[in-house]
C-alpha cells in the first residue's frame, strides 16, 4: 500500500486517534535522509500504524536563518516513505498549522535556553509549539526522535512530562557518513572543501572520548585540546559544553552520564554533534 498523504488537521485526526493498535509517529522538515530512515524503520518495527510529517516549521527559524533556503523535495521524500512502507504522511501548509489567528505559545524555561537555545533564542519555542499541536492531532503512542538533537529531545520530554502528554519519546542513536560526520539536511550547504573541513566535529568528538578513555575526568582540559583541534580546521565555534544527559545540568567532573555537546560553523553552515564520554 501506498502511504496516504493528508493535508487536513481533522482528517488526519480521525485516521490516528482512534486506531486501536500501536500509533508510531516521525516528525519531520522533509529533505530526508537515513538518519530520518532509521527512525521510520524503528517506528515501523515496534507500532501498527507509522505516521511521518513533514513540515518544515517556520517558528523554529529566526527571520536570520535559513527558513527560505532549507532543502525540500516531496516527491524524494514520498518515494522513501513508500519503500519503507509508511502508512500516513502528513503535509500540512502554513496556514493549515499557523492560521492568520495564531496566538498560542508553548515554553519549556530552562533547559530550551542553555546550547543551541543560547544561540538560538526563540528556537525551542517554536520546536516546543509545534510538536505538542503535532502530538494532539497525529496521538501517537510512541514518538520516535533522534539523539543528534539531544537538547531537542531532552526540551520535548520535559514539555510532554509537564504537560501529562501519554506520548512516550523513543530516543534513536545519531547516524553518520562513513567517515563520521552525523548525517543532516543541512550538510547540503557545504562545497567540497567544507564537507572535509567540517570532519574536524566527529573528529573532536572521538578526541574528547580518547582522553577521556586515557583517565581525563577535567573538562577544561579536553576543551582546551579540541579547541585547538577545531579552530585549526578552520571551524568556528559556536559552544562546547559538558553536560549531564538526564537535565543538561553543567559538569565539572566527567562521569558516565556526560555528554559533549557542539556547535560550530563551517562556512555560513551551523554543525551539531554529541556524544556519551564515558563508557
Ligand atoms: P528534522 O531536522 O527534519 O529531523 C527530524 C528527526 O530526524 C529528528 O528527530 C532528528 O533528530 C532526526 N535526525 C536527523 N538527522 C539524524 C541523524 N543523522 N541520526 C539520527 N536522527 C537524525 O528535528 C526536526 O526536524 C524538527 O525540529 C521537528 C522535530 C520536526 C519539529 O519541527
Amino acid at each position: 500500500m501506498k502511504p496516504e498523504i493528508i493535508t487536513s488537521i481533522s482528517a488526519m485526526k480521525k485516521l490516528t486517534g482512534k486506531h486501536a493498535g500501536l500509533t508510531g509517529f516521525v516528525p519531520t522538515m522533509g529533505f530526508l535522509q537515513e538518519g530520518h530512515l532509521s527512525l521510520v524503520r524503528l517506528a515501523k518495527k515496534q507500532c501498527d500504524v507509522v505516521v511521518v510529517s513533514i513540515y518544515v516549521n517556520p517558528t523554529q527559524f529566526s527571520p536570520s536563518e535559513d527558513l527560505a533556503s532549507y532543502p525540500r523535495d516531496f516527491e524524494r521524500d514520498y518515494a522513501l516513505l513508500a519503500e519503507l512502507e509508511v502508512d500516513y504522511i502528513f503535509f500540512p501548509d502554513n496556514n493549515e498549522m499557523y492560521p492568520p489567528d495564531y496566538n498560542t505559545w508553548v515554553e519549556v524555561k530552562g533547559i530550551s535556553e542553555v546550547l543551541c537555545g543560547r544561540s538560538r533564542p526563540s528556537h525551542f519555542r517554536g520546536v516546543t509549539t509545534i510538536v505538542l499541536k503535532l502530538v494532539n492531532i497525529v496521538q501517537p503512542d510512541y514518538m520516535y526522535m533522534g539523539e543528534k538533537d539531544f537538547q531537542q529531545i531532552t526540551v520535548l520530554k520535559k514539555m510532554l512530562k509537564d504537560l501529562n502528554s501519554d506520548t512516550i519519546i523513543v530516543p534513536c542513536p545519531i547516524v553518520r557518513e562513513p567517515d563520521g560526520l552525523a548525517l543532516s539536511s543541512r550538510n547540503k550547504y557545504l562545497d567540497e572543501k567544507q564537507r572535509q573541513d567540517a570532519l574536524c566535529l566527529s573528529k573532536a568528538v572521538k578526541l574528547a572520548r580518547q582522553s577521556v578513555a586515557q583517565g581525563c575526568r577535567n573538562p577544561e582540559v579536553i576543551l582546551n585540546i579540541i579547541t585547538q583541534f577545531i579552530t585549526a580546521a578552520h571551524g568556528k565555534i559556536d559552544y562546547i559544553e559538558f553536560r549531564q544527559s538526564n537535565d543538561l545540568s553543567a559538569t565539572e567532573i566527567i562521569d558516565k552520564e556526560t555528554r559533549i555537546f557542539l556547535a560550530i560553523y563551517i562556512g555560513k553552515t551551523r554543525l551539531i554533534d554529541n556524544a556519551i564520554l564515558l563508557q
